[in-house]
């Protein structure tokens, strides 16, 4: 067994006292971990595999259904600038997260790489945010998928009652039934193996690609060059939120977010971001890689140039297509398509979203169980959810139990607004990892890397920066419900992770404690 130094002592992996807060957990140990056969996962992916995992979860919600607001209320059919920019965030983040999850090639992301970087505790505090971005993000999407489903029965006649579909348009609270069967049905997938979910998003991924190729060039030849002008309409402030939807960044300075105009590109970004999230995810697959240091820069990096430019193209069509002013920001992309007279374009559309958010809730199910592995088979959570299935090769404890989770959320609670948490606890993540990449340069330079980070420190400063820019830009209350979210992952920290810690074990006891339930945690070990 490894020991927990860090060979140049570094952050405090090698000179920490036991228990220290920023013990670190040595890259070897990361990867000999992964060598026990009762919790290897399977290695059955390449780097075609991780480009059709990163398009597959990133393209869903943001382009089907955010485009339209961030066009209508904040940047016009500049909206297109604002996904570049977004973009921009997402590729100088995407640099570091190319790196890391080339130097440390096991399950749970940036929760792996804090481990192997900053320390336990930093660690703790990123994986628990990564669960909360990934279950909520499931949940969030898995709603939006029900909407598309409804409204295609709807088409056809159908009206499933409100007590089952999510509650009336009246307001009535009502089960999202479809939500929790969807989540439900991916986590059975999930548990099966994961060639078989590779294999459906496959398909799945090649419907909605096609389906965003077709709004883009059948929807070309709708274009109204008048739509486009002004094409970046000029700054109005919207005399500020107020209360828990204003953004931390006016709260906190008094400063009065404009909509429209240069700022309104930027504040549009922060919306679209949502569209960007998921290419992380494919680094969360890295422990099931073929050939991890070779395929993981190639599936992060390429998934999200895919991304962008199809994001660019499908907004620039459907602001040309359809006055921004009146762009639908339920369905704009079929609403534009309808607006037209093509409702058969527009019904097509309506199928590719659906199997879109199908796959992207898979995905994010999928992120969020190997997190939640990883932590457990580090005994920061039960070791028992670290249990690999014999037959399937998968985490299936952590999986159904979280699978069950995210069903329940998605059929009880209403989550619109709780996307934004989903936007922070990202945008946080990827701080911590553009932290990251520069410390492990500094403690571990001895490490090989099959991906290095251009420009280091530049491009990581630049990514911390810009990350911290767009969660400024999110309402205070969205910051409440992180810190609540996060003051809890701190009380099963101390009262949990911290005395069954499997590398806090290898180094003694952890001050403290001394009344740990003997065992617990230990299964595996
Ligand atoms: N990027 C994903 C979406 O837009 C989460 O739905």
């Amino acid at each position: 067994m490894a020991t927990a130094s860090s060979p140049s002592g570094g952050t405090g992996g090698g000179t920490a006292p036991p228990g220290g807060l920023l013990r670190t957990k040595p890259v070897e140990q990361s990867i000999a971990d992964t060598e026990e056969p009762e919790h290897a996962l399977r290695k059955s992916l390449s780097a075609l595999d991780l480009v059709v995992f990163g398009v597959g979860v990133v393209i869903g919600t943001g382009i089907f259904v955010l485009t339209g607001t961030a066009a209508r209320d904040y940047a016009g059919p500049a909206v297109a600038l604002s996904f570049a920019a977004a973009g921009i965030v997402c590729a100088l983040a995407a640099l570091c997260y190319a790196e890391f999850a080339s130097t440390v090639p096991v399950a749970g992301s940036a929760y792996t790489f804090s481990y192997a970087s900053i320390g336990e505790f930093p660690a703790w505090i990123i994986g628990w945010d990564l669960v909360l971005e990934l279950a909520l993000g499931a949940a969030v999407v898995a709603v939006g998928w029900s909407g598309y489903v409804q409204s295609l029965l709807s088409s056809a006649g159908v009206t499933l009652p409100a007590a089952i579909a999510g509650g009336g348009s009246d307001g009535s609270w009502g089960f999202n039934l479809p939500a929790s069967l969807l989540v439900l049905l991916l986590t059975v997938i999930l548990v099966a193996g994961m060639k078989l979910s590779a294999r459906v998003t496959s398909v799945i991924v090649g419907i909605k690609v096609t389906v965003v190729l077709l709004v883009i060039i059948a929807g070309a030849f709708f274009v109204k060059g008048a739509n486009f002008h002004p094409f970046l309409p000029p700054s109005q402030h919207n005399g500020g939120a107020s209360g828990g939807a204003t953004p931390l960044v006016q709260a906190l300075f008094g400063f009065t977010p404009s909509t429209f105009g240069v700022m309104g590109v930027f504040s549009a970004a922060a919306v679209v971001f949502f569209a960007y999230i998921g290419f992380d995810i494919v680094a969360t697959a890295a422990e099931e890689t073929r050939n991890p240091q070779r395929d993981l820069p190639r599936g992060i990096l390429g998934s999200l140039a895919i991304c962008t430019v199809l994001y660019m193209l499908v907004s620039v069509v459907v602001t040309g297509m359809q006055k921004y002013t009146e762009l639908s920001t339920d369905a704009p992309l079929a609403d534009a398509f309808k607006a037209v007279d093509q409702p058969v374009f527009a019904d097509l559309i309506s199928v590719g979203a659906v199997a879109g958010l199908t796959s992207v809730t898979m995905i994010l199910l999928l992120g969020q169980s190997r997190v939640f592995f990883a932590m457990s088979r580090d005994g920061l959570l039960p070791r028992t959810f670290a249990e690999v299935h014999p037959r399937f090769g998968t985490p299936w404890k952590s999986t159904l139990l979280l699978g069950l989770v995210v069903a329940a959320v998605a059929g009880v609670i209403p989550l619109k607004e709780l996307s934004e948490l989903v936007n922070i606890g990202t945008l946080f993540a990827f701080v911590i990892v553009s932290v990251g990449v520069v410390v492990l340069r500094r403690t571990r330079p001895d490490l090989p890397r099959a991906f290095r980070t251009p420009a280091v420190p530049l491009v990581p400063v630049l990514a911390v920066l810009s990350c911290v820019w767009l969660m400024v830009n999110l309402p205070v209350a969205t910051w409440w419900r992180f810190g609540i979210w996060m003051a809890l992952g701190f009380v099963v920290y101390f009262a949990y992770g911290r005395s069954h810690s499997r590398l806090g074990r290898t180094e003694g006891p952890p001050r403290g404690a001394a009344g740990a339930a003997p065992g617990a945690g230990r299964s595996g070990t």
